[in-house]
């Protein structure tokens, strides 16, 4: 683990952030992207506080060239890459199916799967160069379940777990293993964002089993483990951390 190259996207915040502080601290050599310059400077110092070689470089998910770009740095820098978390996400437009509009939908699937299906294309390549990789999309139960009023988010999830299991065939004989993680309702500014009131946050908390919200730290136990190599014989995967939350 200590000398791995690891890419999170969206990292600034979040399961995001709380990821690259785990790896970080465990040595590995650390690139956090996002859209702020500012707090991801300010984050890539944190993480060489812990002893790691860490470096911000500024991408959007949704713009082809910026995701090569993120790609091509990250080699040029550390010279290649083992493990890619693509985490960025947003919440998207909730609400009712009668007020999405063609706007609202492209909106939440240029993030959350071209995003997605950008960073992999870009991975995929540097990681085929060498021959092996690991690569963790961040789904959601809402991968794989329902939820009234976010079903765009929710459909965008579901293509995030199909493209992880149809990529994990593609590319099972480049030594590349492609899995998802897939957090219940964790405690991040997105939860706070996508259940809107008090009412409704305590509402979800009571259809997860464990009876309590997930941490960003224990989504990024999860994805510290299936990227490492302990889960070498796992690909195509979608690994819930959610309380139980998939169970129910
Ligand atoms: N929290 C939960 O309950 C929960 C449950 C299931 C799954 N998830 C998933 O977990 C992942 C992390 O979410 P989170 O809960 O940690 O929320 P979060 O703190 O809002 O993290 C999402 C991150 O994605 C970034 N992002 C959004 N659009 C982007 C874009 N176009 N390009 C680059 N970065 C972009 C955001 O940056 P900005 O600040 O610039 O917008 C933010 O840092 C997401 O994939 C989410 O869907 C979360």
């Amino acid at each position: 683990m200590s000398t791995q190259v690891v890419l999170i996207t969206g990292g600034l915040t979040g399961i995001g952030r709380a990821t690259a502080v785990a790896f970080a601290k465990k040595g590995a050599k650390v690139v956090v992207s996002g859209r702020r310059d500012e707090v991801g400077e300010a984050l890539a110092k944190e993480l060489r506080s812990f002893g790691s070689e860490a470096e911000f470089i500024n991408a959007d998910v949704r713009k082809e060239d910026d995701v090569r770009a993120l790609v091509d740095k990250t080699i040029a820098r550390f010279g290649r890459l083992d493990i890619a978390v693509n985490n960025a996400a947003t919440e998207g437009a909730v609400g009712p199916i009668t007020d999405q509009t063609a706007e609202s939908v492209a909106a939440t699937f240029d993030t959350n799967v071209v995003g997605v299906v950008l960073s992999m294309k870009h991975e995929v390549r540097a990681m085929q160069a060498r021959g092996s990789g690991s690569i963790i999309n961040i789904s959601s139960t809402y991968g794989h379940k329902g939820a009234a009023y976010a079903s765009i988010y929710v459909a965008a999830k579901h293509a995030v777990e199909g493209i992880t299991k149809s990529v994990a065939l593609e590319v099972a004989t480049s030594g590349i293993r492609v899995n998802a993680v897939s957090p219940g309702p964790t405690d991040t500014g997105m939860l706070t964002r996508f259940t809107g009131t008090a009412e409704n946050k305590a509402a979800l908390v009571a259809q997860v089993p464990l009876g309590r919200l997930g941490l960003s730290e224990e989504v990024a136990d999860g994805i510290v483990f299936i990227a490492s190599d302990e889960a070498r014989f796992i690909t195509g995967h979608i690994l819930s951390v959610d309380g139980g939350h998939s169970a129910a």
